[in-house]
């Protein structure tokens, strides 16, 4: 039988699992996934050992993408460009690699939603230069962007990843996210802000052209309070979810051999979990 695991510290809130044990019921494959709190002293030795303890691979949460990306024998590109892993499995020699999916499962989820997200070039916000932002970047530049405007708190971290992203990616001062808006086709708030348990975002919307997409990375709540406002004014709106969802299709296609779908009722699957959370 095969296993697989999503590591991370903590890792309880993690709904990785069931996303998995979703498909594998569903496709018949005989499989596991499993939880495991791997604190950061233990990490580099667990994932030496993520072999013999049976796993044919796995994901990895925060804070442990770094190490995962350090440790692997071989990266694909994605997870270089945005340095850090979410994805690793071992190939017939035994080697580990490691990817990243997240710019993947941002820009299927987008593409899904708002096939014309790019509006003929016209300027894309994000908000946020974490770990989820730098995979929303890549996954943007790589998808065609032409403009990207940075916002962030901590303004030397989004002038950090606009020096490594080249000359299309540049950065707003936070106190400004609101003029940046004027003239956007995309907006994307990729920080933590409207999570359950966080504080909100706090923008004004006054200046977004009515035609843009609003894309929120954070997906509990559902519908965060960013997307309600940017609904509310007639503005397309994508939610986090659909990322989640993606993101977890070619780690189950490495470990068990099938190319799961993201269909609505795996969607509506994750949602039962979410309602109360
Ligand atoms: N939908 C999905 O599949 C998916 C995938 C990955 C992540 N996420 C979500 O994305 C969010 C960010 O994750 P991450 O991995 O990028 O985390 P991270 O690396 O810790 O980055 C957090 C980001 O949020 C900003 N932030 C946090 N608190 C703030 C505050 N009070 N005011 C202003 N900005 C604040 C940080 O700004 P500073 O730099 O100033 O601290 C930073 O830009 C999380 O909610 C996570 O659950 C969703």
């Amino acid at each position: 039988m095969k296993r697989a695991c999503v590591i991370g510290w903590p890792v309880e809130h993690s709904r990785s699992p069931l996303i998995h044990r979703y498909w594998l019921d569903l496709y018949g494959v005989e499989g596991a996934y499993e939880k495991e709190a791997v604190p950061p002293e233990e990490i580099k030795v667990f994932l030496r050992s993520l072999g013999v303890r049976g796993y044919a691979g796995a994901n990895v949460t925060l804070p442990h993408k770094e190490t995962a990306l350090a440790l692997a024998d071989a990266a694909d590109a994605a997870a270089k460009a945005i340095g850090a892993a979410n994805t690793l499995w071992f190939d017939e020699q035994g080697r580990l690699h490691a990817s990243n999916t997240d710019a993947y499962g941002f820009m299927t989820h987008l593409s899904e939603e708002a096939p014309d997200w790019n509006r003929g070039g016209r300027p894309v916000v994000v908000l946020g230069a974490g770990g989820a932002a730098r995979a929303v970047l890549h996954g943007l530049l790589a998808g065609g962007a032409a403009k990207v405007l940075i916002a962030n708190r901590s303004q030397h971290r989004a002038e950090a990843l606009a020096k490594v992203s080249g000359p299309s990616v540049s950065v707003v001062p936070w106190s400004e996210k609101g003029k940046a808006l004027a003239g956007c086709g995309l907006l994307i708030n990729a920080t933590s802000l409207g999570m359950t348990g966080k504080p909100p975002l706090d923008i004004d919307l006054a200046l977004l052209p009515a035609d843009a997409v609003v894309a929120d990375i954070v997906y509990s709540p559902l519908e965060t309070r960013l997307l309600a406002a940017a609904k509310a004014r007639g503005n397309l709106t994508v939610d986090g979810l659909g990322m989640l969802l993606h993101q977890a299709v070619p780690g189950f296609e490495r470990w068990f051999g099938v190319r799961p779908k993201v269909t609505p009722a795996l969607r509506a699957h994750i949602v039962k979990s979410l309602v109360g959370a």
